[in-house]
């Protein structure tokens, strides 16, 4: 039977690390500015969830919630305030924004050193310069899970199922880093289960439900399932029927449970980050 990542029980063991971090600090506690435009359901539950975190650890937590009709330009603004504001370490503004809001140009409006989200275009370079930056926070927790689970990844062939800004080419680029031989496969990418069977370590982050079953599986591998969907039951899944892909893998992240968690934890260590360097 495989290995079950945990990313609930990894997210613990962050978070007890954050919070002796904290304490050992002298000086402000670190600050987390989100700013959430308009009135989607689910952001609203994931922004109350950051702030719930930033509580447990000893941060300063501050949301700023904008009506849906807000423009650009005074989200920019709000923007500009926050990063002379020696209070606010991280920056995050949810996503979904508006359709009227570019979300190019508020990522880049966001300060390099307090863009806890890693979307900023010089963060993306940093990423794929190997330089010290912030990276996005959901691939970060995956290698993070990772390491702690001690699954050696150098050498090995990743495959990565989706190609989004917030999950696909990120993980890209940190399993690049962690000396594995990448690739990314996508909507358009012909014999996608063949190109899955090859793969030593599987993540998949595509959007629908249990898609990837055992037979796309090789043996042994690893498999990441960062999917977070409803089955036709109402059930919450992941992009991998977990039950028929743990018969034949060697580790697997639930859902939920999985990667979920992992999200906030590693926002956290990247505005403690974020404040570390702020102040040295
Ligand atoms: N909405 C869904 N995931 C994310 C994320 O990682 N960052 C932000 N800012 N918004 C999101």
């Amino acid at each position: 039977m495989a290995l079950v990542l945990s990313g609930r029980k990894f997210a613990r063991v962050v978070r007890s690390s954050l919070l002796e971090r904290v304490n050992a600090l002298s000086g402000p506690p670190p600050g987390l500015t989100v700013i959430m435009v308009g009135d989607d359901p689910a952001s609203r539950v994931y922004v109350g969830a950051k702030e719930k975190a930033c509580k447990k650890v000893g941060f300063n937590s501050r949301i700023v919630s904008l009506p849906e009709e807000t423009t650009e330009g005074q989200i920019l603004d709000l923007i500009n305030e926050l990063n002379s504001d020696d209070s606010v370490h991280g920056i995050l503004v949810q996503l979904p924004l508006p359709a009227h809001v570019s979300v190019d140009r508020i990522a880049s409006a966001v300060l390099p050193e307090k863009d806890v989200d890693g979307f900023h275009p010089v963060n993306v370079g940093r990423l794929w310069r190997g330089e010290d930056g912030l990276f996005p926070c959901t691939p970060s927790g995956i290698v993070g899970l990772l390491h702690h689970h001690q699954i050696p990844l150098s050498g090995k062939n990743a495959l990565i199922v989706g190609r989004s800004n917030i999950v696909g080419k990120p993980m890209a680029a940190l399993l690049l880093r962690e000396n594995c031989t990448v690739s990314i496969a996508h909507s358009r990418t012909s014999n996608l289960i063949e190109q899955c069977r090859r793969a030593d370590l599987l993540v998949v982050a595509v959007g629908r439900a249990e898609m990837v079953n055992a037979d796309w599986v090789k043996p042994g591998a690893v498999v990441v399932d960062v999917g977070m969907n409803r089955n036709s039951e109402g059930k919450l899944v992941g992009d991998v029927d977990y039950n028929s892909v743990s018969s034949v893998c060697s580790a697997i992240t639930p859902v939920p449970g999985g990667v979920g968690p992992l999200t906030i934890a590693f926002l956290l260590e990247n505005t403690l980050l974020a404040r570390t360097r702020l102040l040295t």
